[in-house]
């Protein structure tokens, strides 16, 4: 399975602060949208071109462009959401679908309660927003719903992934690539990543 970690300094000090429970909801905002707008560029490395004839202030030039239109990014919602700017900021056209689902506090288990997606998703590459990925629940139950709906290749970015969300994932579904900024070490005893950056969600939106 393909589990691509995004190694460098500057992502580096991005999660410094991100992690950093004195970082403000404008400021962790703003990282995370950075952080997916870097994790899109890596995600799309594999993107298909097409030739293209442009004019620059110099002279003609044959260039190359990539179709947006095979493209759906799906955020779960809610904090999915807050990858969303970063990923608009470069792909404008983006279709953008919504899965809607919360980790119950007890089982840890997660309830789908929105689904709504582009109707010729089976015809798209579809990628997955959700900056966490800790047992691996939600991003399972994502993976499937998009499965069933006919989708051939899926990836999913995440800012922090967990070694058990990834293992799930690897015995569940080998074809799904996972593009995160840092994976870290364990889940606790809630299932919250450790050292991660706490509740996400949360964070994005100054819920608590
Ligand atoms: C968080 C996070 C993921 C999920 C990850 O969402 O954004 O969707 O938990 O956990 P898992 O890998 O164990 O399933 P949460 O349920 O807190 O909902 P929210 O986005 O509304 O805050
Ligand atoms: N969801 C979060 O927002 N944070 C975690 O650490 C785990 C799940």
């Amino acid at each position: 399975m393909k589990v691509i970690e995004l190694k460098h300094p500057l992502v580096e000090h991005k999660l410094a602060i991100l992690r950093d429970k004195k970082t403000g909801t404008k400021e962790f905002r703003e990282i995370i949208s950075e952080l997916a707008t870097i994790l899109c560029y890596e995600a799309m490395k594999d993107a298909k071109t097409y030739e293209t004839e442009i004019e620059t202030p110099i002279r003609k030039m044959i260039t190359h462009k990539i179709n947006e239109n095979h493209y759906a990014f799906i955020p779960i919602l809610r904090a999915g959401t807050g990858m969303l700017d970063g990923i608009i900021n470069v792909i404008p056209n983006a279709k953008i679908g919504h899965i809607g689902m919360y980790r119950d506090e007890e089982t840890f288990k997660p309830n789908v309660y929105f689904f709504k997606v582009p109707k010729d998703i089976e015809k798209r590459e579809a990628i997955i927003l959700d900056p966490m990925l800790a047992t691996g629940g939600s991003a399972l139950d994502a993976i499937e719903l998009l499965k069933k709906e006919g989708v051939k290749k899926i990836k999913f970015l995440c800012i922090i992934a967990a070694p058990e969300g990834i293992k799930k994932l690897e015995e569940e579904h080998p074809d799904v690539e996972i593009y995160c900024a840092a994976i870290d070490e364990k889940l606790n005893e809630n299932a919250y990543i450790v050292p991660g950056l706490g509740d996400a969600g949360d964070r994005i939106f100054g819920t608590k």
